[in-house]
């Protein structure tokens, strides 16, 4: 080692080294965090549901639960809607109750029941009872090469219910 090389110069040198390390670090991290997260295949990015084949002759008034976009696909008439799952009072996650009495006139039997505070919601997402201060919220669903995919991304809130919520199939 060079004998002007002291001892205090090299730790001087190793610091900097780790403080420059610990700034790229972060900043890295920072940057990352600003970058738009495209997530697929999970919840928070755009989750399969099935092909135009598999679910064109689902039956009016069927509900499903697409587990992996935690929200379940609802069969209204003019197409589908994914309903979120999370109860839009205090964000309980609000179970399909395919043997209730139905609260819409597309079925007979079925609707959703918040157990929280018994918030009810219709096939539409559409609050009939209880707390919740508006309809469930609803998530866009793709089709593209005959495939209906749902963007977990973007929780879309609503007063309502009206056709351009509807995916057309
Ligand atoms: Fe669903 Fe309160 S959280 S009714």
């Amino acid at each position: 080692m060079d004998k002007d090389f002291t001892r205090r110069q090299f730790m001087g040198r190793i610091w900097w080294g780790l403080a420059g390390l610990l700034a790229l670090e972060t900043g890295g991290g920072f940057a990352l965090s600003l970058w738009p997260q495209f997530k697929s295949g999970g919840f928070g990015g755009k989750i399969k549901i099935g092909t135009l084949e598999e679910v064109k002759d689902m039956p009016v008034g069927t509900v499903t639960y697409v587990r992996e976009a935690r929200a379940y696909l609802s069969r209204v008439e003019s197409g589908f809607l994914a309903l979120y799952r999370k109860c839009t009072h205090l964000g309980c996650v609000v179970p399909w109750a395919a043997d209730d009495p139905s609260e819409d006139d597309l079925a007979a039997k079925g609707r959703f029941n918040c157990p929280c505070h018994s918030s009810i919601f219709d096939r539409f997402g559409l609050v009939q009872g209880g707390p919740a201060p508006r309809p469930l919220d609803i998530f866009l669903i793709n089709i593209e090469d005959g495939v209906l995919t749902v963007d977990t991304s973007t929780p879309i809130q609503r007063s309502g219910f009206d056709e351009s919520q509807v995916t057309g199939i």
